[in-house]
């Protein structure tokens, strides 16, 4: 049989009808105050049900782990219910979806910490660039980061238990699943690295040693949603929120084989070969050499993600080279992707200016392929806009 990114895949107990997986995608349009999921949110997922997964947005295991204006968060009974609205309009429409669970560590700012406080992480460093909060007034607003506080050890198992506490409610809540977000620079991704990483405790130093948050928190979290309920995202070789690794082959190798150990839903993994959040047309040649360590190293499920075509995605999986391929910006501007791709469509462009924040612009309001030939009219999004 021809493997094909239109066939089925299983992964633990669900069989997923597609293999493109919608990424997670923070769209920071939270109902306020308290950054709750709203039916405008639930809407929103549901209409990109078509996919075989659909991984969330990023979501903030406490308030210490948030570190945008407006993204949601899973730690409150009123998020909690906020996303079982979300988890039942997907499941209504036939979908699946997992929750990406989030602590940013230092890409945070102290107008969103509580009580102010200093925004933490493995060291004293802080990123250069600008966190985006909200003013007095709750105008969105950029501001430069500050030096974070650098945790104490015996701080690490409380924040362990934020993550085991967080995939509880996300269960409670009806989601399938959670992803634990070790990419992108925030909390477990800078625990790895070493540009951010300057511990001498046995969380720092050498490589086991700065894996050492990332395999604590997801052993824990497997052990009460079940390792098959759990996929985990790394970026190896990225530097978006100002990050680097002395030696990234060498960390993603031991990463990829001590989750290749937990059994896991599926390791999802922000593919360098295509410049990541970029697209560049020629590979990477490094990035493309890590990608086949890693599925060398990790025998499970293994998602990628960044840049990916049709083209691209189809060559991927026929050539064993990933098993399910997550589309990030074609989701955004495509609520019914595998059907554009399916059919050979053209695909609705993302419009940037409207990735954050907001309502119904630009959110929920890029056509199908049959509202656009008409043969659907459009959905009265006054009720939405009402949230
Ligand atoms: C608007 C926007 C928001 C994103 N939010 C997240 C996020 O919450 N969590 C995450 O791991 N990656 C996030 N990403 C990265 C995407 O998941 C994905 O890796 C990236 O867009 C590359 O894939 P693509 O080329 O298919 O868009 C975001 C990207 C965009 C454009």
């Amino acid at each position: 049989m021809t493997l094909s990114l239109f066939s089925r895949y299983e992964i633990g107990p669900y069989t997923l009808k597609n293999r493109m997986v919608m990424a997670p995608l923070t769209r920071s349009r939270s109902k306020q105050p308290g950054n709750i999921p709203s039916r405008l949110n639930a809407f929103y997922y549901a209409q990109r049900a078509s996919a075989g997964l659909i991984i969330t947005e990023a979501t903030q295991i406490s308030q210490q782990g948030q570190g945008y204006a407006w993204t949601p968060g899973i730690y409150t009974e009123e998020q909690i219910e906020g996303w079982r609205l979300v988890a039942e309009s997907v499941h209504d429409a036939d979908g699946l979806i997992f929750m990406q669970l989030w602590h940013v560590g230092r890409i945070s700012h102290p107008a969103l910490q509580p009580k102010g406080a200093l925004p933490v992480a493995p060291s004293a460093i802080a990123p250069t660039g600008m966190a985006f909060v909200t003013n007095a007034k709750g105008e969105p607003e950029f501001v430069p980061f500050v030096v974070p506080r650098a945790l104490e050890t015996d701080e690490l198992p409380a924040l362990v238990k934020q993550y085991v506490q967080a995939a509880k409610n996300a269960l409670s809540a009806g989601l399938d699943g959670v992803e634990i977000h070790a990419a992108n620079g925030y909390l477990l991704d800078q625990f790895l690295n070493s540009s951010t990483n300057q511990r001498t405790d046995a969380y720092g130093g050498s490589i086991e040693n700065r894996a050492r948050l990332l395999l604590e928190v997801v052993e824990a979290v497997a052990r009460v949603c079940g390792s098959d309920r759990v996929g985990v995202r790394i970026s190896p070789m990225g530097t978006f929120n100002d990050m680097g690794d002395e030696n990234p082959e060498a960390l993603f190798g031991y990463v990829a084989e001590k989750l290749n150990e937990l059994d896991l839903a599926y390791l999802h993994v922000v593919d360098p070969s295509h410049g990541g959040h970029q697209t560049t047309e020629t590979p990477d040649s490094r990035g493309v050499a890590i990608m086949a360590m890693i599925r060398e190293r990790f025998a499970g499920t293994l998602m990628v993600c960044g840049g990916y075509t049709l083209e691209r995605a189809q060559e991927s999986i026929q050539n064993h080279q990933a098993d399910l391929v997550a589309f990030g910006r074609p989701f955004i501007a495509n609520p019914d992707l595998p059907e554009r791709l399916r059919t050979g469509a053209s695909l609705n462009e993302p419009d940037q200016a409207t990735f954050y924040g907001g309502g119904v612009a630009g959110y929920v309001d890029y056509p199908t392929l049959k509202q656009q030939n008409g043969e659907e009219g459009l959905p009265d999004f006054s009720v939405l806009e009402a949230n």
